[in-house]
């Protein structure tokens, strides 16, 4: 048996105008999990959604709502996503100038904390917070848009941080976010990602439902081989 992996569909790529058959469509693969991208046209390029989007979501469903913020000053809106229903929070270690703090400050609020690092961050610089996240979210694209090809490199800071956790004999999962598809999920599975971000390989597909099962089918038979 391998690890367990959780696929986790973006919703910035699905379809707004029909939200609830879009989120149907991943709960029938069996989906546990749904990521939300909150961006403030600041620290990136674009502009998503807020708090009462995620409420209208958390209405429509009881998956687990996994946050994920793009956005300058995170401390300030953690209250209105918690109070909006988020199961997990990740913040960007660029947009933190007190990481450790706004951590601690989404886990008081009774939420998983994430620590999220873009492609040209090194995994060095989560080295002092390990031991308190809850989750890693590694950025395989650059934030801002769906639809972005999957940057390589980022696979050897997989391996770099799986190696770090297992050292430290820490247990928390990491996930990974931008670019993932159906041909390159064994391998990222296989280097050791436990929650596997996927919006247009999923929502631009023929089947949504489809998709995300031939995922959670390949990246468990990657996980079963690995040594
Ligand atoms: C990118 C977002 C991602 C995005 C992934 O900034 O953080 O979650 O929705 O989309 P794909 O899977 O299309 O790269
Ligand atoms: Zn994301």
């Amino acid at each position: 048996m391998g690890r367990p992996i959780r696929i986790a569909p973006s919703l910035l790529d699905a379809d707004f105008g029909c939200l609830a058959e879009q989120i149907g469509a991943v709960e029938r693969a069996g989906a546990d999990m749904l990521h939300l991208d909150i961006m403030d046209g600041h620290f990136v390029p674009n502009i998503s959604f807020g708090p009462p989007v995620v409420a209208s979501i958390r209405n429509i469903t009881r998956l687990h709502l996994d946050v994920h913020l793009m956005i300058e000053n995170p401390d300030r809106y953690i209250g209105a996503f918690a109070d909006a229903g988020a199961n997990s929070i990740s913040v960007h270690q660029e947009a933190c100038r007190h990481l450790h703090r706004t951590l601690r400050l989404i886990q008081s609020k009774g939420l998983k904390a994430g620590a999220v690092i873009n492609p040209a961050t090194p995994v060095s610089t989560l080295s002092e917070v390990l031991d308190v996240v809850d989750f890693v979210l590694l950025m395989s694209v650059n934030p801002g848009f769906g639809g972005q090809p999957f940057i390589p490199r980022v696979l050897h800071k997989v391996m770099d941080l799986d190696q770090r956790r297992r050292e430290a004999g820490l247990t928390f999962p990491i996930e990974i976010d931008g670019g993932v598809s159906l041909k390159n999920i064994a391998d990222i599975a296989r280097a050791g990602c436990d929650w596997i971000v996927a919006g247009s390989s999923v929502f631009h597909s023929e089947d949504a439902t489809e998709t995300v099962r031939g995922m959670q089918a390949i990246a468990r038979e990657a996980t079963a081989m690995r040594v």
